[in-house]
């Protein structure tokens, strides 16, 4: 009889193609964008640099920087089409639903979205970019009742979108926190999200069908949605004394701990330091020493009983927590950093293209008369 091929569930450890955008250099445990160590970019650049970087391949120089940042402002008003509907929807509508639908919105409403050549794909990502941001605040605000508040082309994405939620700008230390989220979270390989816009890619569909699929693949707990769910446990545990027992009784029930474990890492998530640096200042400013014990408790409760280490996911939570935003728009913040990450591999399955198409093991009914 013949053997059956090997299955490569979830395809695991699986190469499934090059890539010049990102690595992890696994001897020193660094994310590296396009030779540079992620960990670095976040400490001194902005998201627009790093969307330069991660698309055209290095860092802008200061007329570039200025030429970029210019199409981006210029792309910052809320698309009509877009705040529109978005009045016509339920408040408590789960924000992901919500971007994942502006952004098919926004393909939608572009005259230039059936064009694949490079330039008019860098353009639709300029512009989603700028329109991403603009979308989650408009969504922070609609589900307390308030309007969206116009961008500011004074400013750069992330004082920009405190602006756009709050109509206020925390302070320089807060904001680089939050720069340093975004900058972590724009990209990571052959992650789910960035697999699917290369596998719609790989059809000849455009930028707007990817970057609609990928927000889909980001949305689930075990994915993006992980942020969200980091929050809603660090709620429950209500003490560090209460953390043991709520992981072990978590675990009994064969549940994942969220914000823990990785495909990849087998030795700690590398984004973890210097996500947790930035939450400590976020903590410091907002004097929240209970939630940092507790996120400290839960972290060793889960080491402790299933040597697991925390993800980016972990620490990001609690800090998107106390910079003010509303949880369920913890994974739509992760969405507007990853499409600079989305974007980059767009373009190099285009330029390089095979479609993506593989096997499955059958394993139904052999083949059987009609009834
Ligand atoms: C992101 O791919 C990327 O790069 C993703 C990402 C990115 O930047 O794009 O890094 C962003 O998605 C981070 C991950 C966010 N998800 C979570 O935090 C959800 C909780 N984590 C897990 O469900 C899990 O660790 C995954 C989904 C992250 C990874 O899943 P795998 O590789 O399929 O591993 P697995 O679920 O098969 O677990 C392997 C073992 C199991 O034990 P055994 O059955 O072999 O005894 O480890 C255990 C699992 O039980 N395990 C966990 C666990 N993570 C792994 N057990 C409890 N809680 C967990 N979180």
């Amino acid at each position: 009889s013949e053997q059956s091929p090997t299955v490569h569930k979830g395809l695991v450890g699986v190469y499934a193609d090059t890539t010049a955008v990102s690595t992890i250099d696994e001897p020193t445990n660094t994310l590296i964008y396009r030779g540079y160590p992620a960990a670095q970019l976040a400490e001194r650049y902005s998201i627009e640099h790093i969307a330069y970087l991660l698309w055209y391949g290095d860092l802008p120089t200061a007329a570039e920087f200025d030429a970029f940042t210019s199409r981006i402002r210029a792309a910052y008003r809320l698309d009509p089409a877009v705040a529109d509907w978005l009045a016509t929807t339920r408040p408590d509508t789960h924000p992901m639903d919500l971007l994942r639908t502006a952004v098919s919105i926004l393909g939608a409403t572009d005259s230039s979205t059936p064009q694949l050549d490079r330039d008019t794909t860098l353009a639709q990502a300029t512009r989603l970019l700028a329109q991403m941001p603009a979308v989650v605040a408009a969504i922070q605000r609609h589900r307390h009742a308030q309007p969206p508040i116009p961008a500011d082309p004074g400013l750069g994405i992330a004082e920009n979108f405190f602006h756009m939620c709050f109509d206020d700008i925390p302070s320089e230390p807060m904001v680089r926190a939050f720069e340093t989220s975004l900058i972590l979270y724009a990209e990571h390989g052959f992650n789910a999200s960035t697999f699917t816009a290369r596998v719609v890619t790989s059809t000849l569909a455009d930028l707007y069908s990817a970057i609609t699929a990928a927000i889909g693949a980001l949305k689930g707990p075990l994915h993006g949605g992980a942020n969200e769910a980091v929050m809603y446990m660090l709620q429950q545990i209500d003490s560090p004394e209460a953390a043991a027992d709520w992981v072990r009784r978590a675990l009994e029930r064969k549940e994942r701990i969220m914000g823990f474990g990785h495909r990849v890492y087998k030795h700690g998530d590398s984004r973890v330091p210097a996500m947790e640096k930035a939450l400590k200042t976020v903590v410091a400013e907002r004097g929240a020493t209970d939630l940092l014990a507790r996120y400290h408790a839960v972290q060793d409760a889960v080491y402790q009983a299933k040597q697991l280490l925390p993800n980016l996911d972990f620490p990001a939570g609690p800090a998107y927590y106390l910079m003010g935003f509303d949880i369920p728009i913890f994974t739509p913040i992760f969405a507007m950093a990853r499409v600079t990450g989305w974007v980059a591999h767009v373009l190099e399955q285009r330029a390089d293209n095979a479609l993506i198409r593989p096997l499955a093991v059958y394993t139904g009914p052999t083949s059987r008369p009609l009834p």
